[in-house]
């Protein structure tokens, strides 16, 4: 990722609160999530652009992952159809996106088969903030570490 980022001109920051707890899921897919979400940001991004990664836990333990870029934006009318399967939002600036429209759906659907929520708010022009939020039940927060649990099939 941090090539892309640099070819691009992109700045990364990536804040993690300091004593995250375990997430009890499947390593393999939260990465594909993650990755997926990245790659929109960075791929949606121009040059001289942010993009600002969060990981935090809530008060009463949920832990939630935030991935904000200052990129083109999705208008309030294209968000469902970015959500979509296969749906890709045409783009006002003259630029084409290669893609599947397959990444956000796939990973909506990934983050809900772990019991979570995943939450896409945009300015058109401004930018784009992804909010992946798995409940406490998942985390092992607060308290003393216990061990990890096996990850529940999904
Ligand atoms: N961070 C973002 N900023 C602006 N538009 C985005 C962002 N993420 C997704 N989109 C829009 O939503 C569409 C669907 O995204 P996605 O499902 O990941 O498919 P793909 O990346 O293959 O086009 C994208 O084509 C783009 O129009
Ligand atoms: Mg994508």
């Amino acid at each position: 990722m941090l090539q892309r980022v640099q070819k691009s001109v992109i700045t990364l920051d990536i804040n993690l609160y300091e004593e995250l707890s375990y997430l009890s899921a499947d390593e393999r897919k939260l990465e594909q999530v993650l990755l997926d979400l990245a790659v929109n940001a960075i791929k949606f991004t121009n040059q001289g652009g942010k993009i600002l990664i969060d990981v935090w836990h809530d008060l009463n333990g949920d832990i939630t992952f935030q991935i904000a870029d200052s990129g083109i934006g999705i208008a309030p009318e294209q968000v469902a159809t970015a959500l979509s399967m296969f749906g890709q939002v045409e783009s006002t600036l003259a630029q084409k996106y290669e893609g599947t429209g397959l990444g956000l759906p796939l990973a909506k659907a990934l983050v809900e088969q772990h019991d979570g929520t995943l939450k896409l708010q945009s300015t058109f022009g401004v930018g784009t903030t992804v909010t992946v939020r798995f409940p406490a039940a998942r985390s092992d927060y607060p308290g003393t570490p216990i061990p990890f649990k096996k990850p529940v099939a999904v």
